[in-house]
């Protein structure tokens, strides 16, 4: 993975994207967006794997009774954070439809997505909801011509006839700091960890999608690119109305990118609202363990480090009551055999047996996860 910093500017606002400018774009099949100011809607969400142990297997929740809902009307950066093997890139395999949920439901546009046909799924969903991974490169291949993805894609989706193709393309890299000019006849190997992941996110942009999931989209880039990369995402928020679930390891670029945050532990969403509040002042055990974990909220720099408290993975996710009880400094004797409840306290939700519900309206809209 090269690491060299490739001398990448923080790209500028880009212009305000407008749908079929210089573009084909066909309406998608639900083109009122459903149930008017949801966009995704994860409800008690659960993926099920199974350990296996000699002979015999075990069942455990990778995702457990995960409830997230983002708006529709406001584009937001919601993060997800969490240690190794928190079932941080399982909740974004189901949402990306790359996973089947054990139970739950899942609802794109007010669509549940189990009931897509595979038809819709390839002109519709894929279209509107875009991944972007932790490795650019892992993505294209050497043999080809990096540009040659991006007309591709907007070849297969129908985005701009062959002549627009050019200037569409253009416009779409524009919006992540680059030129096709800059990029035109290279292959990935000569780009750098930064315009390649930046190539990657372009071919995402390609299709004008309303959400993108980005899965650890910087833990392989260089501390010097992260936050060009965390910029962009805020100017695509901020610029093209995309909302992005941004996955990671990193406090620093979460608290400073994130919009609202849920920070998962062995499969459950323990404390999730405002990032500010939760990161800010964190109520739920895990999340002061994780931050405490780092020297200082401010100072991004100190940050930069991969938490890995994960020693103890499969024992917490089988473990019956808290699943934090093991390690915890505040655990009682009630969350050996109980399962913490979510409550609404201090505008966020917290699952955590040392708090009540304080009935307080949060002061976003944060789900609320079903008990156990
Ligand atoms: N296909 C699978 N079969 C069995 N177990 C799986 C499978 N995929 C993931 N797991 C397990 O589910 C748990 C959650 O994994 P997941 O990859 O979602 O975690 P993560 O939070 O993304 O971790 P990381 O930060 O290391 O990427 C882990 O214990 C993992 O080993
Ligand atoms: S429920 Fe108990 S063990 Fe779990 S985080 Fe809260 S105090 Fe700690
Ligand atoms: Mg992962």
């Amino acid at each position: 993975m090269p690491q060299q910093s490739d001398g990448l500017k923080t790209p500028p606002p880009a212009p305000p994207r407008q749908n079929g400018e210089g573009s084909q774009r066909l309406p998608p099949p639900d083109s009122s967006g459903g149930a008017r100011g949801v966009l995704l809607q994860i409800e008690n969400l659960s993926k099920v794997f199974h350990i296996r142990q000699g002979f015999s297997s075990q069942e455990f929740h990778a995702v457990d009774k995960a409830s997230i809902v983002i708006d529709s009307d406001k584009p937001e950066i919601f993060a997800v954070v969490g240690e190794s093997g928190s079932g941080k890139t399982t909740l974004a395999k189901m949402v990306l439809g790359m996973e089947a949920a054990s139970e739950g439901i899942l609802r794109y546009k007010n669509r549940v997505i189990n009931d897509i046909s595979s038809k819709e799924m390839k002109t519709w969903f894929y279209r509107e909801v875009q991944p972007v991974f932790q490795d650019p490169f892992a993505a294209f291949s050497p043999l080809k011509r990096i540009d040659g993805y991006l007309f591709e894609t907007a070849a297969n989706y129908k985005m701009a006839d062959k002549k627009e193709a050019p200037r569409y393309i253009n416009e779409v890299l524009s919006e992540v700091g680059l030129t096709l000019a800059e990029i035109a006849g290279r292959y990935p190997n000569e780009l750098s960890g930064g315009q390649a992941q930046r190539v990657a996110i372009a071919r995402a942009l390609i299709t004008k999608p309303s959400l993108i999931v980005a899965d650890e989209p910087v833990s392989m880039l260089d501390a010097s690119l992260r936050m060009s990369i965390v910029n962009m995402f805020r100017n695509l928020k901020d610029h093209s109305e995309v909302s992005v679930i941004y996955i990671t390891h990193d406090l620093a670029t979460a608290f400073y990118a994130g919009d609202r945050i849920a920070v998962m532990l062995r499969g459950w969403i323990v404390e999730m609202g405002p990032t500010e509040q939760v990161l800010g002042n964190p109520l739920h055990p895990y999340t002061q363990n994780l931050k405490n974990s780092i020297p200082s909220i401010r100072t991004s720099d100190a940050w930069n480090e991969k938490i890995d408290l994960a020693v103890i993975e499969t024992d917490e996710y089988t473990r019956t009551g808290c699943k934090f009880a093991g390690r915890c400094p505040a655990v009682m004797d009630i969350c050996h055999d109980n399962i913490p409840p979510s409550v609404q306290h201090q505008g966020r939700s917290v699952k955590c047996f040392l708090y009540e519900d304080d009935g307080a309206p949060t002061s976003q809209k944060v789900a609320t996860p079903a008990l156990g």
